[in-house]
């Protein structure tokens, strides 16, 4: 299909073009359905379901939660990652309508999903890396830019965005750092089909984190963001208040060598991700805690806002 089909099917139901960026340990079948029913694509990391089987009765949940509406699961297909393989069968075994491949992926699993129906969408943090995932045959690639939550990009994503989209026609969904219904627009002028939000939802009240978690989401902004690569081995933004709180100096972390990565679990720090938390540097934007659907209800405002602010028409009137 066509990409420009691709983009249309994809925005057919939605009420702004945003997909949810899968996020460990945070997303929940009850956030998915939550965003998938409030008018954008839902998304939750595989690993997120503590076994093979709560993945199989988590999708089945998602699936009777949203009805035939597009939603995506994560499937982190690294060598470290030992269920990649089981949960790869329920994945297809379930027809999940878009999977989202993280950080190294091949040739085979792209074809076998996509054999099985599946949009495959793998991100990526340069130029280089995007061109690898175009010729793996994937349907869509996700830059990750500087200041993202989780795993993120060094690349500012005007520069991501010019490059990847002088040779790729194909869908771009946009990530880091996007809270705003005009950080959506901005994404779309810069050349995406779809802006990928994820820091913005840790702080809604499906989101498995904790209350003081949401709440330092809530008081926080990109001043509070410190970037490491010592809990996994790839760089990841997480919250000062956090890292001071667990004794670590946030201006003086670990550096790990090149090409000791550890993902699979989060990393081989028990505490990452579970204590020590990660949001992006687009927190700045989110003033509250509250269910998913009302801040996507904000979202859509604040974009019909900003697409009036430039004359543009009414989205998908
Ligand atoms: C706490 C947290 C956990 C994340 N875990 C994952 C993950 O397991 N897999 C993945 O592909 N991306 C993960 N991400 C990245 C998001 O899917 C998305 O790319 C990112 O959050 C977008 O940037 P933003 O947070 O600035 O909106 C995570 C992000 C956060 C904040």
């Amino acid at each position: 299909m066509a990409s420009k089909d691709v983009a249309a099917r994809l925005k057919a139901g939605l009420r702004i073009p945003v997909m949810a960026g899968p996020m460990f340990i945070a997303s929940t079948p009850e956030l998915v359905i939550a965003q998938c029913n409030a008018g954008i694509i839902g998304s939750m990391p595989a690993l997120n379901a503590r076994t093979t089987e709560a993945l199989d009765a988590d999708i089945a949940r998602i699936k009777a939660g949203v009805g035939d509406k597009p939603y995506a699961i994560n499937l982190v297909a690294h060598r470290t990652n030992a269920r990649l393989g089981p949960d790869l069968e329920i994945v297809l075994k379930h027809k999940v309508p878009i999977v989202v491949l993280a950080l190294a992926a091949n040739p085979d699993l792209v074809r076998q999903l996509q054999a099985n129906g599946a949009l495959v969408f793998q991100d990526v943090i340069k130029d280089r890396h995007a061109r690898k995932c175009a010729e793996m045959g994937v349907d869509g690639i996700i830059p990750v830019g500087a200041g993202a939550g989780g795993h993120t990009g060094d690349q500012s994503p005007f520069a991501l965005m010019q490059e990847i989209r002088e040779w790729w026609d194909g869908l771009l969904l946009l990530s880091g750092c996007i809270a705003t219904g005009r950080s959506v627009l901005a994404a779309e002028v810069l050349g995406a089909d779809f802006a990928y939000i994820g820091s913005a939802f840790l702080s809604t009240t499906e989101a498995n984190t904790q209350n003081e978690f949401k709440q330092m989401v809530v008081d926080g902004f990109a001043a509070d963001i410190v970037t490491s690569n010592g809990f996994t081995g790839v760089n990841a933004n997480f919250l000062r208040p956090s890292l001071i709180q667990h004794g670590f100096d946030p201006d003086n972390l670990v550096k790990r060598e090149r090409g000791n990565v550890n993902i699979s679990d989060g990393g081989d720090n028990a505490k990452a991700w579970k204590e020590i938390w990660s949001a992006g540097q687009g927190i700045g934007a989110i003033k509250r805690s509250e269910p998913a659907a009302a801040y996507i209800d904000w979202l859509v405002e604040d974009y019909r806002a900003a697409r009036a602010a430039m004359g543009m028409p009414v989205w998908q009137a």
